[in-house]
């Protein structure tokens, strides 16, 4: 799976259940999220997870570019995930690659679904997505750090959306896997879940698991964006309940 650089698999779990970092199958890396990290954009979010380093930023409702994507009864909502030259190992060759292309098409489908987008016709709402520094999941740190930069925008959204990748790990299914897990795991299934609906609006799979392993592992990952929907909530209740003299200084 993924690219794989080494050429001898490591020891991805333990035979007491600890994993290359010393996680629980059911353990999130730690995740810090700051809403309102840039100045010039409508809205904008920090994502620090595990080793995944990610900006989002959010323009919007504004005029449509190109204007043949505007649609009448909507806003179209745009998304570019872009990955830093600097953000791997091995440079990366900078621009839209195939790749990047398909992250950032499923991501648009995603919160297509969670935003109210009638409200603002003929308007695009656009969301860049900037990986500094890569570790596996990085498509789901960016609807992460996307999901509270457009609440921080103040774009009206059913929900926010979190998201979490699962995997087949050392035959064993685990929560949010790190780079080696990805490289030399069975299987990887990002997922992004709308949380009062329970309805998953992102959901893809790399590798393979069976029907069993595949309900367990949807059960952990749901949990997990569960856990990581909190930690968006407390991010955006921090920005939004500093002093308003703390807020002049920012
Ligand atoms: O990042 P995410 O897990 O959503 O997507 P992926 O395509 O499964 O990529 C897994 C990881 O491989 C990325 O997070 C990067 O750490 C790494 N990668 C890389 O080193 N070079 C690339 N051109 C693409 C991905």
């Amino acid at each position: 799976m993924g690219n794989v650089g080494a050429k001898e698999t490591p020891i991805l779990l333990t035979p007491d259940g600890r994993r290359i970092d010393g996680r629980l199958k059911n353990e999130l890396r730690p995740v810090r999220i700051q809403a309102g990290a840039l100045r010039h954009a409508d809205g904008s979010a920090f994502v620090e997870w595990g080793h995944n380093k990610v900006m989002a930023a959010v323009y919007g409702p504004r005029e449509v570019h190109p204007r043949h994507l505007q649609q009448n009864h909507k806003a179209v909502i745009q998304c570019r995930y872009n990955m830093a030259a600097f953000s791997v190992d091995e440079r990366k060759r900078p621009g839209l690659d195939r790749r990047s292309q398909e992250i950032s098409k499923v991501i648009a489908e995603a919160f297509d679904s969670v935003v109210f987008a009638e409200e603002f016709p003929r308007t695009s709402i656009d969301v860049y997505i900037e990986v500094l520094q890569a570790n596996a999941g990085t498509r789901c740190a960016g609807l992460v750090a996307a999901s509270v930069a457009l609440a921080d925008a103040g774009i009206p959204m059913v929900d926010l959306l979190p998201a979490v990748a699962v995997g087949k790990v050392g035959g064993e299914i685990v929560l949010d896997l790190k780079k080696e897990e990805d490289n030399f795991g069975e299987a990887d299934l990002p997922m992004a879940l709308v949380p009062q609906s329970g309805r998953l609006v992102l959901l893809q799979m790399e590798g393979h698991m069976t029907e069993e392993e595949l309900g367990r592992a949807l059960d952990l990952g749901v949990q997990g964006c569960r856990d990581i929907y909190e930690k968006m909530k407390a991010a955006l209740r921090e920005r939004y309940t500093l002093t308003p003299i703390a807020e002049a200084a920012r």
